[in-house]
């Protein structure tokens, strides 16, 4: 898919579902497990979501000339683990939210039991699919198991969960607010693009350097963005609860910046994912524009 004839919009929208499909024959092809599970796993991860996390890795490993072959088993993997941390993340327990991608939460339409079961499913099927990844190269295949395990556990995403829950009700500081963002967000967005340039079996340091610079920029942007639509967002576009986060007193870009400031450190960080892709010799145009669409988007 040469990125420079496409639109912003063709590439999204041929992404997601070239992704969903993926996604629908990995559920599909798993037969020895109770209907009820995989209802509840197929409720959560095909039925609505913007799938950016998948979009970069298939944009991340066009820029670097993969077929999208070989960049699948990625983009599924990473957005099963995206589909677990949501379920779990809705949970009582955590955010206790009704409402996801326009639908009754996992734990409200099913139980709380099959929630915790789906996203600890969901969990090891994407580092199954890694594993199983006959289209790439065995040390590749590791690295990129390596790479998602990382980003997603006590070093990454369960980390930033972690220090999320205990926030609630403080005050951080902007520098600990980032280390937050940075963990339960922007490691999994940097799983991404990694995985897309791992994909299109990147062996380049300095490549990989400068898609990590655009992938700090891109997912910090990213959950500043979740954090002011989640004060100036709609409830019907957004299709979870606006207002979730000052209604627990959750610290976020806009409490501590205010709506503006965060609007600004937006808008900064689109700009800086741009300059780190300049370093990289290789038509990056949809990387830069899915960074800039990320700060635009309305859900
Ligand atoms: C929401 O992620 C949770 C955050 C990490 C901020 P998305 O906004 O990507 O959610 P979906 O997948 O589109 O529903
Ligand atoms: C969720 O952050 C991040 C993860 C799921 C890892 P939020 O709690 O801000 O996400 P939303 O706003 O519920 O989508
Ligand atoms: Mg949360
Ligand atoms: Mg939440
Ligand atoms: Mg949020």
């Amino acid at each position: 898919m040469p990125s420079a004839i496409l639109t912003l919009e063709d590439f999204l929208g041929s992404s997601r579902l070239r992704s969903e499909s993926q996604m629908q024959q990995s559920l599909s092809a798993l037969h020895v497990m109770p209907e009820r599970l995989v209802e509840a796993m197929r409720y959560s991860t095909l039925l609505g979501g913007k799938r950016i996390r998948p979009c970069l890795v298939y944009a991340s490993a066009a820029a670097l000339g993969a077929p999208q072959e070989q960049a699948d088993a990625a983009a599924t993997a990473v957005e099963f683990i995206h589909c677990y941390s949501l379920i779990h993340d809705d949970l009582p327990a955590l955010d206790n939210d009704d409402l996801r991608r326009g639908k009754p939460t996992l734990h409200r339409a099913f139980d709380e039991a099959t929630a915790i079961l789906a996203g600890d499913a969901l969990q090891s099927l994407a580092f199954q699919l890694l594993a199983e990844a006959s289209c790439v190269q065995s040390d590749i295949r590791l690295k990129m198991v390596t790479l998602l395990a990382r980003a997603s556990g006590c070093d990454g995403m369960i980390a930033g969960q972690s220090i999320d829950m205990a926030a609630v009700g403080k005050q951080l500081t902007l520098a600990e607010l980032e280390i937050m963002h940075q963990l339960k967000t922007g490691a999994l967005i940097s799983a991404s693009v990694e995985l897309g340039a791992l994909s299109a079996n990147c062996r380049d340091e300095s490549i990989f350097s400068a898609l990590r610079e655009y992938a700090r920029c891109t997912g910090l942007a990213f959950q500043v963005q979740d954090d002011i639509l989640d004060v100036v967002g709609e409830t019907s576009v957004l299709g979870k609860t606006q207002g979730a986060d000052i209604a627990r007193n959750k610290p976020t870009y806009v409490s501590l910046l205010g709506l503006d400031g965060a609007r600004r450190k937006a808008h900064d960080l689109v700009e800086q994912a741009g300059a780190a892709l300049s370093l990289i010799p290789s038509d990056t145009s949809m990387l830069r524009a899915i960074a800039q669409y990320i700060t635009s988007r309305q859900h």
